[in-house]
């Protein structure tokens, strides 16, 4: 089984990122896979200029960008891997700038004007199926606790899985990287201690995505777990907006959560 990882941070390799994509490819190492990350940051990629060149005779497939950065080098990467992982840090509610101009690239690829169905059964124009139609993993990281904050970035890759025949293998969200340190406190006394029992479960969905080519839902859960053990009933009626909207209420349970549950 041959991964590859896509990390998206602006960052690079020195961020919170990596440091989850480094975690979950460990675990995948365990399990015998052969493990690449692209860090995107490290590497020219121009964002697609829309001009068409690529849908037209001369040019056909082609971006005119191929020779001159690194994009076509990595869908190459991507095209002789068994599975991909999508890594990329919250901005301002959806995915980096720079993951979204990366993947704009694949538009590139495809014959805009040739009718396909995908296997979901949607409209849509052909796509090059050796080089997208991969299972993938995708790992959110933020530094707020909400869901709310990484839902529209888990809605586009779903939207992307659907279109695309890429099937969703995982999907890890990880909350909170400013209250845990961004991984940095690693090995030192955490105010949080569930975080290593959710980086245990990562390096646990590393080796099932090369064993069994996708994260189990147990696994799933517990990488995407939220850092404040709250009580159940806590946590479910918090899903009701009314109990949002009761300042007094939510900041109880704020300073409930600074004292720990
Ligand atoms: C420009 C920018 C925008 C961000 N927007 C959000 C956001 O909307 N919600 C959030 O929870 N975190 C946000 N963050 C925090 C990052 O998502 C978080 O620190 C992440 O772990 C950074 O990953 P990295 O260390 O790999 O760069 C933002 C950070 C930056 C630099």
């Amino acid at each position: 089984m041959k991964i590859l990882a896509i990390n998206g941070s602006h960052t690079g390799d020195k961020g919170y990122t990596q440091f989850l994509i480094n975690i979950l490819i460990k675990g995948a190492i365990r399990a015998g896979a052969t493990c690449e990350t692209i860090v995107l940051a490290n590497h020219n990629i121009k964002p697609c200029l829309g001009c068409r060149a690529c849908q037209r005779s001369g040019h056909y497939l082609k971006c005119i960008y191929d020779e001159k950065d690194d994009v076509a080098m990595i869908f190459e990467k991507m095209r002789a891997a068994d599975m991909l992982v999508y890594a990329t840090p919250v901005y301002i509610f959806n995915m980096t700038g720079l993951m979204k101009i990366f993947l704009d690239r694949i538009t590139s690829t495809a014959d805009s004007s040739k009718l396909t169905l995908s296997k979901n059964g949607l409209f849509f124009h052909h796509i090059d199926k050796q080089l997208i139609a991969k299972p993938f993993v995708l790992i959110t990281t933020q530094d707020n606790l909400e869901n709310e904050t990484s839902d529209n970035v888990i809605s586009y890759f779903r939207t992307f899985s659907r279109f695309l025949d890429a099937p969703v293998a995982g999907i890890i969200r990880r909350k909170s990287g400013g209250l845990v340190g961004h991984g940095k406190d690693i090995g030192k006394e955490n105010r949080y201690p569930v975080i290593q029992e959710v980086y245990r479960a990562i390096e646990t969905a590393g080796y099932e995505v090369a064993t069994r080519r996708r994260v189990s839902a147990k696994t799933g859960r517990k990488a995407s777990a939220g850092i404040i053990a709250m009580p159940w009933f806590i946590e479910f009626i918090l899903h009701f907006g009314f109990i949002r909207r009761n300042q007094h209420f939510m900041k109880r349970i704020l300073a409930q959560s600074r004292k720990k549950f």
